[in-house]
């Protein structure tokens, strides 16, 4: 039998997500991959307990995680039960529904019709009679943002999820889904942008209605994927995601970007940190990050990760380097 161990919040950060009483782990573990039927179902346990362990109160997943699509909910469905039901009020666990799903006009993007019976469906996978986090995915551009922001409402409501969250909406969107749901009486929990140093676009305004509205911002893929640790620096490892040249591809890793990857982990190396560390480290040195929402493949990923907050800080010299390696200068 499972059993937590007992100094699992002795050194884990934990930040409040935006004005809410909800507070996240600094680091967070997301089920995108390796949490599949296809993977190896004792690996995935142990990633969650090792996470659990160092404090990692909050996994996230998603309706189609897998694969196969919805296996990931099934996995942590049986792991949930065997290992973590005494804790579950310890955990903040998320889903969500945005992107296709099942066949048919209900089964993609953002209609009150797909959105509430997805959430149904992610529930029964799971085992859960609520999640603490319901997100939309995406935004859809052909149906009312009202509709979608109606069944976040909805979801709450109804208790299947205790907080709305949403993902990849823009800051012009982010703004306007805020006000929608506000006026429901539902305030917007948290927004799920993508961010590391190699992908920067909520900077540029995301980041600012977010601290506006009092929403906080869990970012995802802080290391690029993989990209952004010592994976690549020796050629594709036959055990990596670039090596199923899928959702990171074997053609994204050309020199250049291998240029700066190896300047990077220089850098790293001077603060005494990994490559990973230093990117997670990099994503929380603004306040405004509340979670890095990693991926990991092996526990030894999950610790590496977690050592990432021995040193959160950055000298403005380590910056501007960091950003001039980034520049390519
Ligand atoms: N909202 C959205 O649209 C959206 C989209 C994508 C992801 N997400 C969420 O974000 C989560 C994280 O995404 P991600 O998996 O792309 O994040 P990531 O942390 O950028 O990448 C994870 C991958 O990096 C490698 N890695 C992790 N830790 C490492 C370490 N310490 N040293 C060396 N390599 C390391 C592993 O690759 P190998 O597998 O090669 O070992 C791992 O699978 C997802 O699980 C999901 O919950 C959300």
């Amino acid at each position: 039998m499972y059993v937590a161990d007992d100094k699992r919040y002795d050194s884990m950060q934990y930040r409040r997500s935006g004005r809410s009483g909800i507070k996240l782990p600094a680091i967070s573990l997301g089920l995108w991959h390796n949490f599949g039927g296809v993977d190896n179902f004792e690996n995935s346990r142990a990633m969650l307990r090792r996470a659990f362990d160092l404090g990692i109160t909050h996994f996230d997943l998603a309706n189609n995680y897998g694969p196969p699509y919805g296996s990931a909910e099934e996995t942590f469905g049986q792991i949930m039960k065997k290992d973590f039901l005494p804790y579950r009020d310890e955990l903040i666990i998320s889903t969500k529904a945005g992107w296709d799903m099942w066949p048919g006009p209900y089964g993609d993007l953002g209609s009150r019709k797909y959105l509430l019976a997805s959430l149904d469906q992610s529930l029964k996978r799971m085992g859960l009679e609520y999640v603490d986090i319901f997100y939309h995915h995406r935004p859809d551009p052909d149906t009312p943002m009202e509709e979608s922001m109606g069944a976040l409402d909805t979801a709450v409501r109804s208790g299947r999820a205790l907080y709305a969250g949403i993902s990849a909406y823009n800051a012009k969107q982010t703004a306007q889904a805020v006000k929608i749901l506000r006026d429901l009486g539902t305030h917007c929990l948290i927004h799920q942008p993508k961010y590391s140093m190699f992908v920067r676009d909520p900077e540029q305004g995301l980041f600012d209605v977010l601290e506006k509205e009092g929403v906080g911002a869990i970012v995802f893929s802080p290391l690029a994927q993989g990209l952004l640790s010592d994976r690549y620096l020796k050629g594709i490892p036959s055990d990596s995601r670039a090596a199923r040249d899928f959702f990171l591809k074997k053609k994204d890793i050309a020199e250049d970007k291998l240029a700066k990857i190896r300047a990077l982990n220089e850098i790293a190396a001077q603060r005494g940190q990994t490559l990973a560390e230093m990117a997670v480290a990099w994503v929380l040195r603004d306040p405004r990050v509340t979670s890095a929402l990693v991926g990991t493949s092996k526990v030894s990923q999950v610790d590496d990760n977690v050592a990432a907050l021995k040193n959160l800080k950055f000298s403005a010299e380590e910056l501007r380097k960091i950003d001039g390696v980034l520049a390519g200068k």
